[in-house]
Parts: structure tokens; C-alpha cells; sequence
């Protein structure tokens, strides 16, 4: 695991201090499965995170993430991106909702929506995105069947400060992880899912710390 020092662009001002007996409130996006949010959810009941799940936002009716929330006792809000008329107003909608339910910190765990600047101007460096590749390398969709295809040795995933453009911003943490000969998607994708769960929520203690 590679820690990013603090380089001048990770140095956040003082503007808005937590007290690190404070437990953050998290709102949580997702997409998919879930297995991210469970982590999360896990590393708080244990101890390992100082934060409060507020909310789980998903945007597909059919997510696991939908049951996997309803089991871990979170409160879940479905907003289908289907029914809104651009990416601006479902931001809006998810402000909202975050706003509702007291959310100071976005984690986007498996969002596949691209985000605009009504979700990043209402959160300002409190947007974090985890991507299952080493970025710079292998930004957008399929970041993991881009490496296998690439014939890159080594692979992994990062934790990042969210920005408009789609999986930038400044890395907090990334993991490598081999590709081996015999990797399918399937199985690089798993390996590199075990080294998201460990990050994730260090990812999140070590970007609150640095607000307090
Ligand atoms: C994770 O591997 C995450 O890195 C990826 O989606 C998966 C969600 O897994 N995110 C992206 O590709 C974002 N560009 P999960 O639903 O089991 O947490």
C-alpha cells in the first residue's frame, strides 16, 4: 500500500474543522453490488472508522447494494437516474437527499454515474471515489478489462478526492495488485476488490483526520 505524503494540493484549509471525537456523517453512493458500503459499514461497527452511515443512495432498482443495505439496518434512497432529465438534476436530487439526511461526506463506493459541478460545489473536497485501477492509468468504465487488455504486469486501485473530470483528482490512497497469466476480469477484478476493502475505509479516516 502506498500513502500519498502530504503534497501542497492535499493540504486542506481549516475552514471547516471536525473534532476527531466527532464521528463524520457519511452519505454513501452506489451502484452495484455493495460489497464497498458493507466494508465501510463493518470498519465503523469495529471501531477501525470514527463515522455514521447516513444514507445509501443507489440509482438502480434492481442493485444488491438494495439488500445489502436493508440487512446492515441503513437507511436507502433509490434515485433512478432513468427519471431525471440530465446528470445536473440528479445531482440536485442527491444533494438533497444528502442534505436531508445530514450527510457531510460523499463516498462515492461503486458509483457508476459521472458527477457534475452541483454535486462537487455542495460538497467542496469531502467527494471521494474509489476506482479499481492504478490511476492516472485506466480512468472511465471497464478499468479492469483495460488493464488486462493494456498487458500492464501490475494493476490495483485508488481512493481519490472527486473533481469534474471523471477519476481525477488528488489520489489519498492506492493499492497494487499482479495481474497473473490466467486472469479473466472476473478474477483480477476480485483480487483487486480485496485490496479496496482494505483501503476504503483508511482512505476515508485518513481524509477526515486531515479536515480536523
Ligand atoms: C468497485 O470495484 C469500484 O472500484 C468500481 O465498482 C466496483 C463496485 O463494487 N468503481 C468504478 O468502476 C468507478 N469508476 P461494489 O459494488 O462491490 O462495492
Amino acid at each position: 500500500m502506498i500513502e500519498a505524503g502530504l503534497t501542497p494540493s492535499l493540504v486542506v484549509p481549516d475552514q471547516v474543522p471536525i473534532p476527531s471525537s466527532t464521528p463524520i456523517k457519511l452519505g454513501l453512493l452506489a451502484s452495484g453490488s455493495g460489497s464497498n458500503v458493507e466494508v465501510i459499514a463493518k470498519a465503523i461497527q469495529a471501531g477501525q472508522l470514527n463515522a455514521q452511515i447516513q444514507v445509501v443512495i443507489y440509482n438502480n432498482p434492481t442493485a444488491k447494494v438494495a439488500e445489502r443495505a436493508e440487512r446492515l439496518g441503513l437507511a436507502k434512497v433509490l434515485l433512478n437516474h432513468r427519471e431525471f432529465a440530465s446528470r445536473e438534476a440528479l445531482d440536485q436530487a442527491i444533494v438533497k437527499t444528502l442534505a436531508t439526511h445530514q450527510a457531510d461526506w460523499v463516498i462515492m463506493a461503486g458509483w457508476m454515474r459521472i458527477v457534475t459541478q452541483e454535486l462537487i460545489d455542495a460538497f467542496p473536497r469531502r467527494i471521494l471515489n474509489i476506482h479499481p485501477s492504478l490511476l492516472p492509468s485506466f480512468p472511465g468504465a471497464n478499468a479492469v478489462e483495460q488493464a488486462l487488455q493494456s498487458g500492464v504486469k501490475i494493476t490495483g486501485c485508488t481512493v481519490h478526492y472527486v473533481e469534474l473530470a471523471v477519476d481525477s483528482g488528488p489520489i489519498i490512497i492506492q493499492a497494487a495488485v499482479p495481474v497473473l497469466p490466467d486472469d479473466t476480469p472476473a478474477t483480477l477484478h476480485q483480487r483487486i476488490q480485496v485490496q479496496e476493502h482494505r483501503i476504503f475505509p483508511l482512505a476515508i479516516a485518513l481524509a477526515a483526520q486531515r479536515l480536523s
